[in-house]
């Protein structure tokens, strides 16, 4: 399986505030759909709790959580450990690990592809991105977000990929 990184940060690499995303960026859930649905997405337990409207549409979601007990509905996967997505996850499929920061964490060496969006402001916020190499990637493409009124901050979004040793 292939694994990648979707997420926003700001300048500081913020990522969340109080269980929330600290801005509203619209067009940038837009992406996150388009990125996201028809894969496999796998994020952690506050994650998911932070969905105002439960599971997300029309992609397998999976949950860590070390909880093994934790109640989810029927439609999503429960993992302990990410040893376990191969049960989940066909050979071929792309992850989309959403985040919050302890899941990057533990997938920071498997990642193949990231799809970020860089908003270019400061938040306060209590949840920070871990730190990327980026050096191991390349920019494959890079678009400035279009800002209206819904869409107050500046923003960019980048994918990259891994270099091939
Ligand atoms: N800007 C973005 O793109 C973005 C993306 C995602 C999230 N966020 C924000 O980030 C914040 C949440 O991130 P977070 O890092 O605090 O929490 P999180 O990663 O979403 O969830 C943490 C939970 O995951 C489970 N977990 C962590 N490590 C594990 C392991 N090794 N094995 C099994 N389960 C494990 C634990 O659940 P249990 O406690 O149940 O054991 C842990 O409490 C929120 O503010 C959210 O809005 C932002």
């Amino acid at each position: 399986m292939k694994i990648s990184f979707v997420w926003a940060e700001d300048k500081n690499h913020i990522i969340g505030k109080d269980g929330k995303l600290p801005w509203s960026l619209p067009n940038d859930m837009l992406r996150f759909k388009n990125i996201t649905t028809g894969h496999p997405i796998v994020m952690g337990r506050k994650t998911y709790e932070s969905f105002p409207n439960g599971p997300l549409l029309n992609r397998l979601n999976i949950v860590l959580s070390r909880n093994e007990n934790y109640k989810v509905p029927n439609s999503v996967v429960l993992i302990t450990d990410k040893s376990q997505l191969s049960e989940y996850v066909k050979p071929d499929e792309e992850v989309m690990v959403i985040g919050g920061s302890s899941i990057f964490e533990i997938f920071k060496d498997d990642v193949d592809r990231l799809y970020l969006t860089r908003i270019d402001h400061e938040f306060g916020g209590d949840t920070v991105m871990p730190r990327i190499d980026y050096d191991k990637f390349v920019l494959v493409e890079k678009k400035e977000g279009v800002m209206d009124d819904k869409n107050i901050y500046p923003y960019t979004f980048k994918t990259y990929q891994k270099k091939i040793n």
